[in-house]
């Protein structure tokens, strides 16, 4: 059996490789392992240097988070940094891959770092709602700074070898082989005597770091800090760094660490780690499903969302056809696409060649025929059931046998669509969130006769573009839109209730959602709801219910659309964002509720949250009840990466699972009870009933 540590010896020096796939984490078998073979290494006369490195894929990708919330167990993490950088005979750390978390303190306590050109360095803890808690916060600021190395742990990203070498935390950079290269450090090292290089002996030059150099730096991060816990504790470890002796300053460090570890939001951000992988693992899938090559696509439709996906597409260097009714239309559509990426352009992002080059990746047609080869066609025409049919239909003569065809439909029925064809197994649908060149979620809408292959070419799809992919089942909205309606419902019910429009947006943004649910309307255009609540209404769809949408569908009658119209729910100054409240709403809101004989009272914020959060919570237990989603944290991760549910919370499920379903389904009931709840808004889901009566939780829920 191999050792997840080894040490052989090549020549004068020792060479300690780790060997724990996937990621070399370090798990107790590896931090022990570490000790051990370094300790051999001390002992070996013939052994001048020590080269420690990894196999596989990547340097120490960090420490084992599945360790986390389990009883430590020796030698702790900081014990074998510090072996390290105790060691008498000097250690060289050769690194590859990703060399993040713990992986990256352990590199910094050895003496020497050398890294291949293609490496990155990180401390990415701050993503898991942590701060490094292996002497990471100490030594690094020693190393690059406290300004540089703040930035590096507040913003989690990992730089490159190249600008690892530039600051001075790496010493050399690898253009061949690593250990080739780790042995001809070393032995430079060796004949120029370097010394043992301890990062803890350096001192930090506190010139101009003063309280007001930390109060700016809390400042400049306040907004994307926003409801995190641990990025102030980062800080203050920083501070620790300048102001105390290492040693105490490491002390400091553990106990915010242990702060961190404790906080609701670190256990949210660990939650999300692992729900994000495990979304792409299907039932039913394995590694031995097949999966169909796609290297020809197709978007039908350049409007909004088509030139989005399609960009998806050429990012990665693949061409995408598009097709559209003419040219004038193209032409529009591809100008969109173009503009977009100028915008790329002037932030530095890419450069005017690249542009011009990425954009001979958009082929214009306009003839269905051109389609006959292409591996994948992603429809994106307008929302309308016979037009999507008749689109399936011509797909259907013209695309090869094997072409996966899919809808970007938002709310309309997949099975339908693919019954338009002779080959509804390769029917799916792709839900693209708007920008969908931007936002990272797609639903993979699986319809009852996809088959396992096209589904699974789907889900390596998503990750391949840079999504998170999420397998839906059919229903109206599939999982997120679907649960999004009650929280609109309930925030236009509170309207009338009495809560005043900046109320209900204030507790909202306060829980920590981007903006609350009527800044949220006028940016996305209110006429949008109602021209779905006008379809559904014809379709008797939707409750008879006066108060539905009711001040959203008066406000666009008055032409008040949202920002776009300069007024909504709020004034907007002429090509300004900033909402102003406008009494002449409120008055129209006092005037409608007078109307429906409603009597206005006071809301309190943790009503205002319950009312808009819980909703979503019900009905994604109906969803997950009848299999729609294939598990909580699946919907947890369509929240997050679709809608801007605060990542702090893990999402709306595991939010319920946190407070806890009894008090939620209690919540529920109550309303159920108090809110003259004629329409069943707040009947509560079975599944929630039954959970909470048994004090189980959304994550115990396994299908
Ligand atoms: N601990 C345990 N498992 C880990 C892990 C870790 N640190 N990092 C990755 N894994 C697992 C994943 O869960 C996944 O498992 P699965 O196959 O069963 O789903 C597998 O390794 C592969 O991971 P990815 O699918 O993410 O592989 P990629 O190649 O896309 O990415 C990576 C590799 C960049 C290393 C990415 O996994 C990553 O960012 N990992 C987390 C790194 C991190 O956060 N490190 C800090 C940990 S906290 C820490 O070190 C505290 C210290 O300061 C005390
Ligand atoms: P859009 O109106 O911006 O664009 C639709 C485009 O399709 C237009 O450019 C039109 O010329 C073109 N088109 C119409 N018939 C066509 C045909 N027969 N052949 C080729 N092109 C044709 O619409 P949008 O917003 O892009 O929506 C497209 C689809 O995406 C809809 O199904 C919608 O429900 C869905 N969707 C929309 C989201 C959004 O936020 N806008 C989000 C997610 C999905």
């Amino acid at each position: 059996m191999t050792k997840v540590v080894s040490l052989r010896r090549q020549g004068e020096f020792g060479v300690i490789t780790v060997d724990n796939p996937p990621v070399n984490a370090l798990s107790h078998a590896v931090r022990q392992g570490i000790v051990e073979r370094l300790s051999e290494a001390q002992s070996d006369p013939e052994i001048q240097l020590i080269i420690l490195t990894c196999s596989g894929r990547t340097f120490i990708a960090g420490a084992d988070i599945k360790e986390f919330g389990k009883p430590p167990q020796e030698p702790d993490l900081n014990t074998v940094v510090n072996a390290l950088q105790d060691s008498p005979k000097v250690v060289v750390a050769a690194l590859h891959g990703t060399a993040l978390g713990g992986g990256f303190e352990v590199a910094l306590g050895c003496h020497y770092r050398i890294a291949a050109a293609s490496a990155k360095v990180g401390l990415p803890e701050v993503k898991l709602g942590l701060l490094p808690g292996a002497g990471g916060t100490q030594r690094l600021p020693r190393l690059i700074g406290v300004l540089p190395a703040l930035e590096m742990m507040i913003s989690g990203n990992p730089v490159t070898a190249a600008v690892a070498a530039d600051n001075g935390a790496i010493d050399r950079l690898s253009t061949g082989n690593l250990i080739d290269g780790a042995i001809e450090f070393a032995r430079d090292l060796h004949s120029s005597q370097a010394p043992p290089r301890k990062i803890s002996e350096t001192s930090i030059d506190a010139e101009g770091l003063d309280q007001a150099f930390y109060d700016r730096f809390r400042e400049s991060i306040a907004k994307k800090a926003r409801g995190y816990f641990a990025p102030d504790r980062i800080i203050q470890a920083v501070q620790a760094a300048v102001c105390l002796p290492f040693q105490e300053g490491l002390a400091r460090e553990r106990e915010l660490f242990v702060e961190c570890m404790e906080s609701s939001a670190s256990a949210a951000l660990r939650h999300l780690f692992f729900a994000e992988r495990q979304a792409s693992k299907i039932p039913g899938l394995s590694d031995d499903t097949p999966v169909r090559d796609i290297d020809r696509i197709a978007v039908i439709g350049a409007g909004t969302m088509g030139g989005g996906i399609a960009m998806n597409f050429a990012n990665i260097g693949i061409p995408v056809k598009v097709v559209e009714l003419d040219e004038d239309a193209i032409t529009r559509g591809l100008g969109q696409v173009r503009k977009n990426y100028e915008r790329g352009v002037k932030k530095g992002r890419m450069t005017a060649d690249q542009l011009e080059q990425i954009m001979k990746l958009f082929v214009p047609i306009t003839d269905y025929d051109d389609l006959n080869d292409v591996d994948l066609v992603i429809e994106a025409v307008f929302e309308n059931m016979d037009l999507k049919k008749q689109i399936f239909g011509k797909l259907d003569q013209v695309c090869k046998p094997g072409a996966i065809l899919a809808t970007n439909t938002s709310t309309l029925d997949v099975d339908e669509i693919a019954a338009a064809t002779e080959r509804p197994e390769d029917v799916i649908g792709l839900h693209f969130f708007s920008p969908a060149n931007i936002m990272r979620l797609l639903e993979i809408v699986r319809g009852e006769r996809t088959s396992e292959e096209v589904l699974h070419t789907c889900v390596k799809l998503a990750r391949k573009i840079k999504k998170v992919g999420v397998v839906s089942g059919v229903c109206y909205g599939f999982i997120g839109n679907r649960m999004l309606a009650g929280y609109g419902r309930e925030a236009g019910f509170m309207l009338l209730e009495g809560a005043s429009i900046e109320s209900i947006d204030k507790a909202i943004f306060e829980f920590g959602m981007p903006m609350g649910p009527l800044a949220m309307n006028d940016l996305a255009g209110i006429d949008v709801g109602t021209k779905i609540r006008e379809e559904r209404r014809a379709a008797g769809t939707l409750p008879d219910d006066e108060r539905f949408g009711l001040i959203a569908d008066k406000l666009v009658a008055q032409g008040r659309c949202g920002q776009k119209t300069s007024a909504g729910f709020y004034s907007y100054e002429p090509g300004s964002r900033a909402p102003k409240p406008d009494p002449a709403v409120a008055a129209l809101i006092a005037q409608e509720a007078a109307r429906l004989g409603i009597e206005q009272r006071e809301i309190d914020d943790e009503e205002i949250v319950a009312r808009c959060i819980y909703p979503i919570i019900n009905e994604g237990a109906r969803i997950l009840e009848e299999g729609i989603a294939l598990r909580a944290s699946d919907i947890d991760i369509v929240w997050i990466n679709g809608y801007g549910f605060p990542p702090y919370r893990g999402g709306p499920m595991f939010y319920a699972d946190t407070i806890g379903l009894k008090k939620v389904y209690d919540t529920i009931c109550r309303y159920h009870d108090t809110l003259d709840d004629r329409f069943g808004y707040w009947e509560p889901a079975s599944l929630l009933e039954k959970l909470a009566k048994e004090g189980k939780t959304f994550a115990e829920c396994k299908r």
